[in-house]
């Protein structure tokens, strides 16, 4: 049992991390039993929803265009790096494998970081398997062929340019930046480096408001470079606070900053924090998008809520320690609410959580367990074990 709150006025909070990861691991024991309960198990088949009254996954087929196929083997991985079990490990490499033919076509979209970095990059962080590295590294490449100069950004979605209006990127693309950072210095180009660099300034520029608030997209003249406008796809409206996207830029600058060291990303991404917390309810789980009419009948996203505290808990050791006891305070009411019965799935569904909101406006996945909250949810939660037995967050490499 750890107390994270260091400040002498916030409600200290309680999270009981060894608690937390033995339920994941029964969740994902449970998961395996029934995903191999058919004649032969199929391993390109990746959980990726429980939606409505079921209670086990909904599977979809890792293809090019599935952008959640990497999250399954991803907690594999991360079950496996907190309980060393072999029988998981062995089905971590097996999911992992149905991902490798991403490396070897050309880029779909600017998913390739979520799909080949949760997978293979803590496959390779686990097992130093030399084919994991060449198969990050090809992808890497790959994903660098979305990237157009004159804007300075990675196209994120090529189907959608004429729909949008132009070159697009949003906001979830800046996860995809560590893959190119991890292979510049893994013997990939340095060019990859400079790329994400250029794509988090102009994000930076482009993508949020005045406020430290984000469009989930912005839009761009592909010839001139030009912006032309932010605009939602996934939230409420364009001038409104998406939770997932704002979450994915708290998660995406700490990182940034991690591989840059460059202050202003430090400072942008406490500010984008700064947003997203103070209009946090008291729960500390936001619901799908702060600005929905219908709050405090919206649905939550507590997937928004796995990204940030997973991020939080990096962000602090960072930060001066006024800021670090703020943030890893928050951190910790998010997982201590996510590990109560109103959110966890526990005997009823196979999943970690519940209280997802994948695309709202599409009418999809709304108050829904959703694998990416799962993966966050380990992730901050072996963070959190990281921070309290003094292990480096992140591999060195
Ligand atoms: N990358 C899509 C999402 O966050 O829903």
């Amino acid at each position: 049992m750890i107390t994270a709150c260091t400040s002498a006025e916030a409600e200290s909070v309680n999270v009981n991390v060894d608690d937390d990861l033995d339920y994941c691991a029964a969740q994902v024991s449970r998961s395996l039993k029934v995903l191999h309960s058919a004649d032969s198990t199929d391993y390109t088949m990746m959980p990726r929803n429980i939606t409505g009254e079921d209670t086990t996954w909904h599977c979809r087929k890792a293809t090019p265009d599935e952008w959640c196929a990497g999250f399954w083997p991803g907690i594999l991985w991360y079950n496996y790096e907190m309980t060393r079990d072999e029988l998981v490990r062995e089905e971590a490499e097996r999911y992992t494998a149905s991902l490798e033919f991403l490396s070897q076509r050309p880029a779909f979209d600017h998913d390739l970081g979520f799909l080949v970095f949760c997978s293979y990059g803590n496959g390779y962080r686990l097992t130093g398997n030399p084919k994991f590295k060449q198969v990050i590294l090809d992808t890497a490449d790959s994903l660098a062929t979305l990237y157009n100069p004159r804007v300075g950004t990675i196209l994120s979605w090529p189907r959608n340019v004429e729909m949008l209006g132009g070159h697009n990127t949003i906001m979830d693309n800046l996860i995809n930046l560590e893959m190119l950072f991890w292979a510049a210095k893994n013997g990939g180009d340095h060019r990859l480096y400079d790329i994400a660099v250029k794509h988090a300034e102009t994000t930076m520029k482009y993508n949020f408001r005045p406020d430290y608030t984000s469009y989930h997209v912005a839009v761009y003249n592909p010839e001139s470079g030009e912006f032309i406008k932010g605009m939602t796809h996934q939230g409420y409206a364009d001038n409104s606070m998406w939770a997932r996207g704002q979450a994915w830029g708290i998660y995406g600058y700490t990182m940034i900053y991690r591989e840059t060291r460059d202050p202003r990303f430090l400072d942008f991404a406490c500010k984008v924090t700064d947003a997203y917390l103070s209009r946090l309810p008291k729960d500390y789980i936001p619901y799908w998008d702060f600005d929905d009419p219908a709050i405090p009948n919206a649905p939550r996203d507590a997937s928004a809520a796995c990204v940030v505290a997973s991020a939080l808990l990096e962000l602090q050791g960072y930060c001066d320690e006024e800021k670090a006891a703020s943030y890893s305070d928050a951190a910790m009411h998010m997982l201590a609410s996510l590990s109560t019965p109103a959110y966890r799935s526990g005997d009823k569904r196979t999943s970690f959580l519940d209280h997802s909101t994948g695309h709202h406006p599409a009418g999809s996945e709304i108050d829904a367990a959703i694998i990416y909250a799962d993966y966050y949810y380990i992730e901050a939660l072996s963070r959190l074990k990281k921070l309290q037995t003094s292990t480096p967050l992140i591999a060195k490499k």
